[in-house]
């Protein structure tokens, strides 16, 4: 039976923490890996802008000796002419091995998965989720501070339409001892869906605040995120909200020495340039994890050996 990867918790701890063995030993080893995927296709059906994630994917399928195909916008698909994301999956079944998909509207990948006869990643839904991001966080973890266990992560900024922080926290909650505290404008704080479904019921132990500054002594992860413009219903929240936290080297006198600070990009304002060539910016080496971890994902759903 196939597999598609909609939501995070779609795959155990366990394959987790295999997929993230596997993205190790590609960075240790990549002439082992560029034939795996020779003769299969990607097809990447981008509704919604993307930079990161729809050329993280390309290039990890070409580094695995395949091929990609696609579409960056959905004015350029039939989606304009009144398709249905169902019909849509259909069809590019017909022509691609493995779909990677990112669509505006929640829920989107997984009617696509329905009806698609070859594996479906979810590359961002709306203000839902965004599983492969997760996995590269996760890997990023991983890489920087040695471990996924017994940490305190701090998200901050828009944890309401950030899907990388909902699905960062249904990941991290199955690690032992792991904190959040949730940095938020209280309009921005976490959905109740988030809440109740994967803190309260994990008994997960998290706390929520308004102040960076107050949260930063304590932080192992620092999850900066931007602020969701596209999902606001109007621009005068977004003004008055967008520039709530800023991180500048100031802000980061009170922080660990060995703190992460990680963002999933694109950045708008929330982390000062000035912050870049601190050793605890991970930011522009998590870009490049991303790559590894999806080309780990693409050979599980292909079932590569
Ligand atoms: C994120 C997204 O699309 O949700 N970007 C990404 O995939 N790296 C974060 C964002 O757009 O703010």
């Amino acid at each position: 039976m196939k597999r598609d990867l909609i939501d995070i918790t779609d795959l155990s701890v366990q394959e987790i923490d295999r997929l993230i063995t596997r993205a190790e030993d590609i960075i240790a080893r990549p002439e082992e890996y560029r034939e795996k995927c020779r003769s299969k296709k990607l097809a990447t059906l981008f509704y919604e802008p993307s930079t990161r994630t729809r050329l993280s994917f390309e290039s990890a399928m070409y580094e695995l000796g395949g091929q990609v195909l696609g579409f960056s916008e959905a004015q350029s698909s039939s989606a304009m002419k009144g398709e249905s994301v169902a019909d849509t999956a259909r069809t590019v079944s017909c022509f691609a091995d493995i779909i990677a998909m990112r669509h505006p509207k929640e829920g989107a990948p997984l009617v696509a998965s329905y009806k698609a006869s070859v594996p479906v990643i979810n590359a961002g839904d709306g203000g839902h989720h965004h599983p492969t991001q997760t996995l590269t966080d996760l890997l990023t973890i991983k890489q920087e501070k040695g471990r996924l266990d017994n940490l305190v992560i701090g998200c901050c900024g828009d944890l309401k339409f950030g899907r990388t922080v909902h699905s960062l926290i249904g990941a991290m909650s199955r690690y032992a001892n792991i904190r959040f505290t949730l940095i938020s404008p209280e309009e921005l704080r976490v959905p109740e869906s988030v809440r109740s479904d994967l803190l309260e019921r994990g008994g997960i132990d998290f706390r929520e605040t308004t102040s960076l500054e107050e949260a930063m002594p304590e932080l192992d992860i620092l999850y900066m995120t931007r602020v969701q413009r596209e999902r606001f219903f109007n621009e005068d929240d977004y003004v008055r909200l967008k520039d709530s936290y800023i991180l500048t080297p100031d802000k980061l006198r009170t922080a660990k020495h060995d703190l992460a600070i990680l963002h999933p990009l694109p950045r708008v304002n929330e982390i000062s340039t000035a912050i870049d060539d601190d050793p605890r910016a991970c930011y522009f080496r998590q870009v490049l994890y991303g790559k590894f971890i999806r080309m780990a994902l693409i050979l599980m759903l292909l079932e590569v050996e």
